[in-house]
């Protein structure tokens, strides 16, 4: 929102469709990035409890919205109510982006998986042709292995339900080659073999978010081995368990702020055509999370 003009009949709406949506950085994040791009547009939570997700879409374009973010629990919901999905949003089956069009149609678009794709090349992580290894297999996992099996990694998943990892393969199996995805119960052996194999390992569970900010699936007595690279989508806190235990032992780090930050840029970029004032969004965030 321009803050000389205040919002008035030309301020462009967008926001946030989530359930609860109390916690969300999404509003400080964008609210700062369309401040310093000069933009006339605002960024609003907007709290939809899931019985009334359907209902919520034509009205999104009803009041005029140009589009959302989309987040938990709609994230797969929300795909059977846009009028039109990318191929990146139809192969995870999930939505995290909705823009609506001047004619009033609605497009769900995923930026989840190519922002973390984003997140770990600011880095200088370079995954394509490296072996990953992927914690949890809910809809966050599923962007994640889209992500990396797109650029080439072999990517074993490990969950706690083994039947979840493999509905996941199988969801994915028309868009990913097969011969890149496995699957294994997570459990202290299976990941001590497989970490001493990767080049990458991927937290995506909420296992270490506050307020358990104690809680790791890493076993305490299993040692980091030092060529693993760690990626924790969790980012409140910043440095979970799981992160401190892989710095400790020396190896790379990467954290959920730059996954956050670069699919809210995505989005921001298909709803205004502009390119996206990444530190601005970064650092809005991190001033949410210090708040608190
Ligand atoms: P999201 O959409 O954020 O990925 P989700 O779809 O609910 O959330 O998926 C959560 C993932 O975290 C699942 O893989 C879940 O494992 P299960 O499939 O076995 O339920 C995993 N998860 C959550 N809590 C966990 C815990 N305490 N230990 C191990 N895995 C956990």
């Amino acid at each position: 929102m321009n803050p000389v003009k205040g919002i008035d009949g030309q301020t462009r709406l967008v926001g946030v469709l989530g359930w609860p949506v109390e916690h969300t950085f999404s509003p400080a994040m964008h609210n700062a990035a369309f401040a310093a791009l000069g933009l006339d547009w605002i960024y609003l939570p907007l709290p939809v409890p899931p019985e009334r997700l359907e209902s919520a879409l034509p009205g999104l374009a009803a009041l005029g919205f140009r589009g959302a973010n989309v987040t938990v629990p709609h994230k797969q919901a929300v795909s059977r109510y846009v009028d039109d999905l990318s191929e990146g949003a139809l192969a995870i089956g999930a939505v995290n982006t909705i823009v609506v069009r001047e004619d009033g149609r609605t497009v769900g678009y995923n930026t989840d998986w190519r922002g973390f794709l984003a997140s770990l090349e600011e880095t200088g992580f370079d995954s394509a042709g490296r072996r990953a290894l992927v914690l949890g297999a809910g809809g966050a996992a599923r962007a994640v292995v889209y992500g990396l099996a797109r650029i080439g990694a072999q990517v074993v998943i490990l969950n706690r339900t083994l039947a979840r990892a493999k509905a996941l393969l199988e969801h994915l199996a028309p868009a990913v080659p097969s011969s890149a995805l496995a699957v294994r119960s997570l459990d202290a052996s299976a990941l001590a073999e497989e970490a001493a194999r990767a080049d990458l390992l991927v937290q995506t569970t909420p296992v270490g978010m506050w307020p358990h900010e104690g809680e790791s699936l890493w076993p305490d007595s299993l040692p980091w081995p030092s060529h693993l690279v760690a990626c924790d989508l969790v980012y409140r806190p910043r440095e979970t368990e799981l992160l401190r235990r892989a710095r400790q032992a020396g190896a790379g780090v990467v954290d959920g702020l730059g996954m956050l930050v670069h699919q809210g840029g995505l989005a921001l970029q298909l709803w205004t055509g502009q390119a996206a004032p990444l530190h601005v969004m970064r650092a809005a965030c991190v001033q949410a999370l210090e708040v608190g």
